[in-house]
């Protein structure tokens, strides 16, 4: 955290991105407009189907043909919306390393993990280093990019496939493919979890260690309000498609200024001995198969009035670099989300045994 912020490496303008499907359009993405600045980690959280991924697949150009994309997506002054396919190819795994959820879609299940690392060294080697990209050389830099990543045994690890690798070892290999290149930008979409809570955590330190090692910066996507906590620099919340609130990660927790974010802190699970408890936001998102045009959160807010329901409040500067798109927002200050959440209750059984020992062959 608090390391020197200062250029903004990428910005986003009024994006949208809609897609045209056979039961009708869908407003995924409404208008969104944020920056990444040179070094920072900024999160990005929000309820399954808020539009998180489409916007992180829009910065790296991997939307679906059927998508309608309108705003500017601009690295450094390169806008990318417009940006031809072959020069998006350089960008991703270049300039933009990325990391998915499930690691086995993006690996290639027929090819090593050092075959698949060289290749993406060897694609994005610039014609005048290719040369002196010797054999010997990529090998080296893969056996340092899987240690780095706290892959034990690199050497032997390089001959395995994919299916050779845990879950977790799988996803340290995606983070190496993603920092081959020295990006400037590491986008991780949910990185960890399809993973066990121990070696999500493990991931998410080397995913943390690897950014600070290469400067890049990153957005991380996650539904995590703990990984968030601890990782990030500055935050946006997300909901149906906008975003709702955004600001540095201290003032986030301290005092949010949106509705939709109290009810997140408020559904933090909480322990006790043999039962976890799950406090949700009643009520779900609202479809986005229709243009929204007030507040979208009005049907599941506590403090919702007719204004919410008639009028967009739009995305406003409540104090220094904290942004909200509430009517109410004054509202919310010296209250916490408990105060504002009446907390429902869901008991989930906590599992046996974590899967912690099979992780670490
Ligand atoms: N290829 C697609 N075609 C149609 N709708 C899509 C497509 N991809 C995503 N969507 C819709 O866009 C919305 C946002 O999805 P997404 O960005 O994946 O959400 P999340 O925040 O969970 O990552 C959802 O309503 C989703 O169903
Ligand atoms: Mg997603």
């Amino acid at each position: 955290m608090n390391s020197p912020m200062t250029a903004e490496l990428l910005t986003v303008s009024d994006l949208a991105v809609e897609f045209r499907t056979e039961d009708g359009t869908v407003y995924a993405v409404d208008g969104i407009s944020f920056q990444v600045r040179t070094g920072e980690l900024l999160a990005i959280v929000g309820e399954s189907g808020s539009g998180k991924s489409v916007t992180a697949l829009s910065v790296v150009g991997l939307l679906d043909r059927k998508a309608t994309v309108t705003g500017s997506i601009a690295l450094e002054g390169e806008e990318l919306t417009t940006a031809s396919e072959q020069r998006m190819q350089s960008v991703r795994g270049g300039r933009i390393g990325m990391i998915f959820q499930d690691p086995m879609t993006a690996l290639n299940p027929v090819m090593t993990i050092g075959a698949q690392l060289a290749e993406a060294i060897r694609l994005h080697a610039g014609k005048g280093s290719r040369a002196a990209l010797d054999k010997a050389a990529v090998r080296e830099r893969c056996i340092g990019l899987l240690e780095s990543v706290g892959v034990a045994n690199p050497d032997q690890r390089l001959r395995q496939y994919p299916h050779e690798f845990s879950g977790g070892m799988r996803q340290r290999a995606m983070i190496a493919m993603a920092i081959a290149n020295d990006p400037d930008l590491i986008i991780a979409d949910e990185p960890t979890t399809a993973l066990d809570v121990t070696i999500q955590a493990q991931v998410l330190d080397q995913l943390r260690k690897a950014q600070r090692e290469t400067g890049a910066a990153a957005i991380l996507i996650t539904h995590d309000l703990g990984v968030v906590a601890e990782l990030a620099d500055r935050v946006i919340v997300m909901y149906a498609g906008r975003i709702v609130e955004s600001a540095g990660v201290r003032e986030l927790f301290r005092q949010p200024r949106h509705p939709y974010t109290m009810g997140l802190l408020a559904s933090l699970p909480t322990l006790d001995s043999e039962l976890t408890r799950l406090h949700p936001i009643p009520g779900s998102p609202p479809d986005v198969s229709q243009p929204i045009s007030n507040c979208p959160f009005h049907p599941r807010c506590p403090l919702a009035v007719d204004r919410c329901r008639t009028e967009d409040p739009g995305l406003v500067e409540v104090d220094g670099g904290h942004l909200a798109a509430c009517f109410r927002t004054d509202e919310l200050i010296g209250r916490t989300p408990e105060q504002v959440f009446v907390r429902t209750v869901v008991e989930v059984e906590q599992p046996d045994e974590p899967a912690a020992a099979a992780e670490a062959r």
